[in-house]
C-alpha cells in the first residue's frame, strides 16, 4: 500500500526501475531511495538486490514483474532505463543488430509498461518515465536502430500517456543527451571529444545530473501535469 503524503503521493511509493544496476538507472534508483521510496531494480546484469530480467523477453517480465508484486506490492512508479548501444552504418547493418536494439530498447519498454498500467490504472494513481535519448528526436550516424528506438520510445509514451491519463497514470520520456556512463565507454576519445567541442555546455553531463528529472516527473504535485512530454537534459544539444 503507498504512503499518501499530505501534499499527494510523494514517497514511500514503490519504484520498479529497470537497468537500475547501472548507469542512469543506477543514479536513478539511488535519487527514489533517497527521497524515501521503496525501489526495486530490474536488470539483466547480475548484482546484488536485483531482480533478473531480460526486459526484451515477454515471458522473464512477466516473471520479474510477479517477483516485485510479491516482494512489494502494487507498483507505483516505473522507470524504464535498461537499454543498449550499438554502432553500426545502415547500409552495413545486419538485421539481427537491427532487431537487438528495437526489442531492448523499444519492445523491452512496451512489455515492462503493459506489466504495471491495471494496478495503476485501478488505484488511481501511476507515473511510467521511460528513458529515451536525443538520439530519437536529431538522429545519429552510424545509430540507425538506436535512433529509430528511441524515436519510437517518445512516439510510444504520448500514446501511452494518452490512453491513461484519465485514470491518473501519467508517462513521460525522458530525452538525455551524452552522459558519463558504461554506454557511452566504448565510443573513441576522438570521438567524444568532437563532441564536447559542439556542446553549448562544453561537457557531457553525469547520470545524478538526469536522475532529478525523474524524481520531478514522479513527484506529487510537482509531476501532476506532464502528460506525454519529452524532458532534455542534454547539455544544450537539442531543444525538445
Ligand atoms: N549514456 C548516455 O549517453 C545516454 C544518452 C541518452 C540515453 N541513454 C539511455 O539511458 C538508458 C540507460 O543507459 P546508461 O547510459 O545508464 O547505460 P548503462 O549501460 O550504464 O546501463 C544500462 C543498463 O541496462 C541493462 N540492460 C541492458 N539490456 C537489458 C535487457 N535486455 N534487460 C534488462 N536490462 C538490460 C544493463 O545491464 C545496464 O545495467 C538507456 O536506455 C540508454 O539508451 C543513455
Amino acid at each position: 500500500m503507498s504512503a499518501q503524503a499530505a501534499d499527494g503521493r510523494a514517497s514511500g511509493r514503490t519504484v520498479v526501475v529497470t537497468g537500475g544496476a547501472s548507469g542512469i538507472g543506477r543514479a536513478i534508483a539511488e535519487a527514489f531511495r533517497q527521497n524515501g521510496d521503496r525501489v526495486a531494480v530490474l536488470d539483466r546484469a547480475d548484482a546484488p538486490d536485483v531482480i533478473r530480467v531480460d526486459v526484451a523477453d515477454e515471458e522473464s517480465v512477466r516473471r520479474a514483474f510477479s517477483a516485485v508484486r510479491e516482494q512489494f506490492g502494487t507498483v507505483d512508479v516505473l522507470v524504464n532505463s535498461a537499454g543498449l548501444l550499438t554502432e553500426a552504418p545502415v547500409e552495413e547493418m545486419d538485421l539481427a543488430l537491427w532487431n537487438e536494439t528495437i526489442s531492448v530498447d523499444l519492445t523491452g519498454v512496451f512489455l515492462c509498461s503493459r506489466e504495471v498500467l491495471r494496478p495503476m490504472r485501478a488505484q488511481g494513481w501511476g507515473r511510467i518515465i521511460n528513458v529515451a535519448s536525443q538520439l530519437g528526436i536529431k538522429g545519429g550516424v552510424g545509430l540507425g536502430h538506436y535512433s529509430a528506438a528511441k524515436a519510437g520510445v517518445i512516439g510510444f509514451t504520448k500514446a501511452l500517456a494518452l490512453e491513461v491519463a484519465a485514470d491518473n497514470v501519467l508517462a513521460n520520456a525522458i530525452a538525455p543527451g551524452p552522459i558519463e556512463t558504461p554506454l557511452v565507454d566504448g565510443i573513441s576519445e576522438e570521438w567524444k571529444k568532437a563532441k564536447r567541442a559542439e556542446l553549448p555546455l562544453g561537457r557531457f553531463g553525469t547520470p545524478a545530473e538526469v536522475a532529478p528529472a525523474a524524481v520531478l516527473l514522479a513527484s506529487d504535485p510537482g509531476g501532476n501535469l506532464f502528460v506525454g512530454q519529452t524532458l532534455g537534459p542534454n547539455s544544450g544539444d537539442v531543444m525538445p
